[in-house]
């Protein structure tokens, strides 16, 4: 089983906060069957002295982890990358895609809707080929209205989930309609922690058959270790 959604690299963002934790998520991912992640730290292009000085920061926290020896799944690297004016014009931003594969993990604002939303994913596909993976796509039903959401579920992406999305009546509607109807998914736990988010495959595997894991995406054909 494959992790898309994670927070597990030290002391990144508001994920792990440090290596002690980040290694319990790992042990305790590969405890509940995961046996590749996906680390997706946050990238605000707001926040951050563009995308090469992330890189650096996010290749420091991955070494801190492999220098620990520890036997762990295949571990890559990727970003969860906040969706901003500009965002799709920002020099390297191709550099924050999963793996060095052409999809990038995007995160829509938790805000009103706007056009220029879907225009930064766009110029991001035609610019760079990039395909979009719209994080938790799930949670946007209670921000945007029906009209919206649907002009987002009509996006050409591949949808990712987070496990808790099976555990609400509402969010684990959406996800199983897009699953009946072929969409291309993702799953992720969007792990942050040990304990108020912390890592929970088993929940997913309770809720939803096996054929729902085991069909979701590989997007993994092109992807490059670290
Ligand atoms: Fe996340």
């Amino acid at each position: 089983m494959t992790e898309y959604h994670c927070h597990i690299l030290p002391r990144m963002d508001d994920g792990a906060k440090d290596l002690n934790m980040s290694l319990d998520m790992v042990r305790l991912m590969m405890a509940q069957g995961i046996d590749r992640i996906i680390a997706t730290p946050h990238f605000y292009a707001h926040r951050e002295d563009g995308v090469r000085a992330f890189l650096e920061r996010r290749q420091d926290a991955f070494r801190q982890i492999a220098d620990t020896g520890m036997t762990m799944p295949y571990l890559y690297l990727g970003a969860e990358v906040a969706v901003e004016q500009g965002l799709s014009r920002l020099p390297g931003v191709h550099l924050l895609a999963l793996a060095d594969t052409p999809y990038i993990l995007l995160e829509l604002p938790y805000a009103p809707f706007a056009h220029w939303m879907m225009e930064e994913i766009d110029g991001l596909s035609q610019r760079y080929g990039l395909v979009p993976v719209l994080a938790h796509v799930h949670r946007y039903a209670s921000f945007y209205t029906r009209a919206q959401m649907s002009e987002v579920l009509q996006a050409d992406a591949v949808f990712q989930f987070n496990n808790e999305a099976f555990r609400n009546l509402s969010e684990r509607r959406l996800a199983m309609s897009l699953i009946r109807k072929g969409c291309p998914y993702v799953l992720g736990s969007d792990a942050h922690n040990m304990t108020s988010r912390r890592p929970d495959w088993d929940l997913l595997k309770r809720k939803v058959g096996q054929e729902i894991l085991d069909r979701q995406e590989n997007l993994f054909q092109s992807a490059k270790n670290p």
